[in-house]
């Protein structure tokens, strides 16, 4: 492949799985990581392959317009894959508006700029815009979401994903853009940022504190491997059909409590503690305002149209990732310490 790929906020969790997948998978093509470094974006997620020919880096803000359409002309981009994003529901609780800022005001420019650069050749170009199933809402008990389910968000961070969903459709049936789009349950795995739960807790856990469930812990989340999700987004992107939504899931619910025991086993397993002593860690706090109670994906349209599914199983899957945070203390360190910005200027002042 020698195609010409935007990758949005590849230096965050997904992202920088994405960039190294693309970038050790294609070396024909020319990938271009372009990233604001908000909190979350961290170029160390990206040591092992930034010095790699096919791979650029571009830091800026996709709310900024006139240098998105300046990018976009300068680099002619075949495909772009869209995962820029303000990602964390607790901070949208608090912090709502840059979530509309980023979300949906930086997905328009990118449509926008895209648009103008692809208007007289859209054919084989793609724009991939990565989202969320929370923008389906909450299921009880039983059921699943599926590409028919009705839009539902219920906190201001799903809501910004749906508005975001609803403007890249919108430009699929006005302009004729050739959008695919994927909505893909709870990510766990390497690089991830340890303020959702189960980076939180692996530091916790490791630093001897607390760790806040959230109401009785019994919300159910669907838990898919990162590493599956980036072949997910390569298939969608080569194989999907234009204009299409696809689910992506794991097929593997946990309540929380019951991941947090079995997180807390491995920990104590791997730190070589008694067993049970994780556990006393465990502090049930007032519950998130609007907790979704329960999401769960059926994939069969992506398994069954374009033979995608999940490889790794998860407890096998979490044990790996414990693993790799425990062997990557200082970058956890120097994160939770809010030292990476620094340590990032330091490293790339010597370049
Ligand atoms: P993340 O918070 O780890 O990373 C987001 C990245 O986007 C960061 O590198 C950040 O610097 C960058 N960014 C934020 N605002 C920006 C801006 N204005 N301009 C340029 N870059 C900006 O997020 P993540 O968990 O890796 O999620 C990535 C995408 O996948 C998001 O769109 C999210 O909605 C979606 N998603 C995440 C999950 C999950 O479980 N984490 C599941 C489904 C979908
Ligand atoms: O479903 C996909 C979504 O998964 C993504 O779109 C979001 O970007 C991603 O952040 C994630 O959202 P969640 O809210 O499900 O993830 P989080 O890790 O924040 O929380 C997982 C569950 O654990 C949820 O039910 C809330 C609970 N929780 C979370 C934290 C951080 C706690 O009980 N305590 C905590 O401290």
């Amino acid at each position: 492949m020698t195609k010409s790929i935007l990758i949005t906020g590849g230096a965050g969790f997904i992202g920088s799985h994405i960039v190294r997948y693309f970038v050790e998978k294609y070396p024909d093509a020319h990938i271009i990581n372009l990233d604001k470094l908000t909190y979350a974006g961290n170029l160390e997620n990206l040591r092992d392959v930034e010095n790699c020919p096919n791979y650029t880096f571009i830091k800026n803000d996709i709310v900024e317009e006139q240098t998105m359409f300046r990018i976009f002309e300068q680099y002619q981009f075949d495909y772009v894959i869209h995962l820029a994003a303000e990602s964390h529901v607790d901070r949208s609780i608090s912090n709502p508006n840059s979530f509309v800022i980023t979300n949906i005001v930086g997905t328009i420019n990118l449509l926008n700029a895209a648009r103008n650069i692809w208007k007289d050749n859209m054919e084989e170009k793609r724009f991939y815009h990565v989202s969320t199933d929370e923008v389906y809402g909450s299921l009880g008990t039983t059921g699943y979401f599926t590409e028919e389910t009705k839009y539902d968000p219920r906190s201001p961070y799903s809501a910004s994903k749906a508005g975001s969903d609803h403007l890249v459709k919108a430009y699929f049936h006005t302009f004729n853009m050739p959008v695919v789009l994927s909505n893909c349950s709870n990510n766990y795995g390497s690089y991830q940022f340890p303020e959702k739960l189960i980076p939180l807790f692996i530091n916790n856990i490791r630093q001897n504190k607390p760790l806040p469930v959230y109401g009785k812990g019994e919300n159910i989340r669907d838990w898919l491997w990162v590493g599956d999700h980036a072949r997910a987004i390569e298939t969608i992107l080569l194989h999907g059909k234009v204009g299409e939504t696809y689910n992506i899931g794991g097929n593997n619910e946990w309540k929380n409590i019951d991941l947090i025991r079995l997180l807390c086993k491995i920990m104590d397993k791997k730190l070589h503690r008694p067993d049970g002593e994780s556990e006393k860690l465990i502090t049930f706090v007032k519950d998130r305002a609007g907790h979704d109670l329960r999401y769960a994906i059926d994939s069969s349209k992506l398994q069954n149209e374009l033979r995608w599914k999940p490889s790794l199983q998860f407890e096998e899957g979490l044990e790996k990732t414990v693993d790799w945070y425990l062997h990557n203390q200082e970058w956890l360190d120097r994160i939770v310490s809010g030292d990476y910005l620094k340590y990032y200027e330091e490293q790339y002042k010597n370049r």
